[in-house]
C-alpha cells in the first residue's frame, strides 16, 4: 500500500486526488468557511499571536489552505503550511509554504481531512488454528503478527473466529499522535471516515475516476481503509454536529426571499444545498472529526471523552 500510493511513481505521487474522490474540501467551498472560522476562534483562544500556524496534512493541492488564506484576508500573521507527498502546484499563492513533512513544533490549527484513511496499514486474517496472520498482496496469509499489531488488534479489533479479518490501525494512531505532538499549542482536528467499536467492519477499497473499484497496488487505483477512529485516543464527534456549530446549516432559505430578492434567493438556496451535501445522513455528515486540544481549553464544541466509544 505504501509503494502503490507513494513509490516514485505512486498513486498520490501522479494524481490529483479531486479527479477521482470527492472530499469534503472538494465537495464546496462552505467547507473552507467553517475552517476560516475554526481559525478564527483558535486565534482568539490563543490571545491573537503573532504568528499562527495553519497546517493541512495531506493538503491535496492546496486547496483548502488557499480558500482558508483568502477567506482570512491573507492575514500576515497566518502561516499556511501544506504538508504533502506530491510537488508543490504551480499557480499556489505564494504565501503558502509547500513541504513533505510536518514542521517539527508550531502554534495554531492543525487539520487534515481524509489524510489518516490514505496512511497505509495492514490487514490481518484470523488463520485455521486461531493465529492471526498478515494478508499479503497475492491473498495468501504471511506471517503471524508482530507483538505490537497483535496487541493492537486485540484491542481494538478483537478476531474471533478463522477467517475473520482486521485492517490494522497502528500507523495511523501512530501517524496521528505524531502529527498532535508538534502542535505546541492550538487544535489539531483530523476529519475522515471511520469506525468504532460498535461498527468494526473491513473496508479496503479503491478509487479511480470517480469510482469505487478493487484495489489495485500497482499505483493505477488510490487504496483506503477506514478509520478506527475510537482508537486514537481524543474525543470524536460527526461531521454534522461539528460543522453545525461553525455556522453550517442545510436549511433553504424562506420562498419569500425569492420574491423579495431573486439573485440572492438563488444563492442562499446554492449555499444551503451545498451545506447540506456536508452535512448528509450516509454521506459526509458521517465523517468523523477527531479532535485534540493543546493548553486551550476553547473548542467550539462541547467534547466528552465518552465520544470515543
Ligand atoms: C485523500 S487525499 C485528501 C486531499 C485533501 N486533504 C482533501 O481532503 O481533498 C490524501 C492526500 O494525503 C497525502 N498524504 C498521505 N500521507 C501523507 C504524508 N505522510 N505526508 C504528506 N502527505 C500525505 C496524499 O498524497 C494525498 O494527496
Amino acid at each position: 500500500m505504501a509503494a502503490a500510493l507513494y513509490g516514485d511513481d505512486g498513486f498520490f505521487r501522479r494524481e490529483r486526488p479531486a479527479d477521482h474522490f470527492r472530499t469534503s474540501v472538494s465537495a464546496s467551498p462552505v467547507f473552507a468557511t467553517a475552517i476560516a472560522q475554526l481559525v478564527a476562534g483558535v486565534d482568539k483562544a490563543l490571545g491573537h499571536p503573532d504568528v499562527l500556524t495553519v497546517v493541512d496534512v495531506g493538503a491535496g493541492r492546496g486547496e483548502l489552505l488557499s480558500q482558508v488564506f483568502t477567506l482570512l484576508g491573507r492575514d500576515s500573521r497566518v502561516r499556511p503550511v501544506a504538508v504533502e507527498r506530491a510537488e508543490r502546484p504551480d499557480g499556489l499563492d505564494p504565501g503558502i509554504e509547500w513541504r513533505a513533512d510536518l514542521p517539527d513544533e508550531f502554534a495554531g490549527l492543525l487539520i487534515a481531512t481524509e489524510w489518516l484513511d490514505n496512511v497505509p496499514l495492514d490487514v490481518a486474517v484470523l488463520d485455521q488454528d486461531g493465529v492471526a496472520r498478515y494478508l499479503l498482496d497475492d491473498g495468501e496469509l504471511g506471517e503471524p503478527l508482530d507483538s505490537a499489531d497483535a496487541h493492537w488488534v486485540e484491542r481494538w479489533w478483537p478476531l474471533r473466529v478463522p477467517g475473520d479479518v482486521a485492517e490494522i490501525g497502528l500507523p495511523r494512531v501512530q501517524a496521528w499522535a505524531d502529527a498532535v505532538g508538534r502542535v505546541t499549542a492550538g487544535l489539531a482536528v483530523a476529519v475522515d471516515y471511520g469506525h468504532t467499536m460498535a461498527d468494526r467492519r473491513p473496508t479496503l477499497t479503491g478509487f479511480r475516476d470517480g469510482r469505487e473499484v478493487e484495489p489495485r497496488f500497482d499505483g493505477s487505483t488510490d487504496i483506503t481503509a477506514h478509520v478506527a477512529v475510537d482508537a486514537l485516543g481524543v474525543p470524536v464527534l460527526k461531521q454534522r454536529e461539528a460543522l453545525a456549530a461553525l455556522g453550517v446549516d442545510g436549511a433553504r432559505p424562506p420562498l419569500e426571499l425569492a420574491t423579495t430578492d431573486p439573485a440572492g434567493y438563488v444563492r442562499a438556496l446554492s449555499r444551503a444545498s451545498q451545506a447540506a451535501e456536508l452535512l448528509a445522513e450516509d454521506g459526509l455528515g458521517d465523517h468523523w472529526w477527531a479532535v485534540r486540544t493543546v493548553t486551550i481549553e476553547w473548542t467550539p464544541w462541547r467534547l466528552s471523552q465518552s465520544w470515543t466509544r
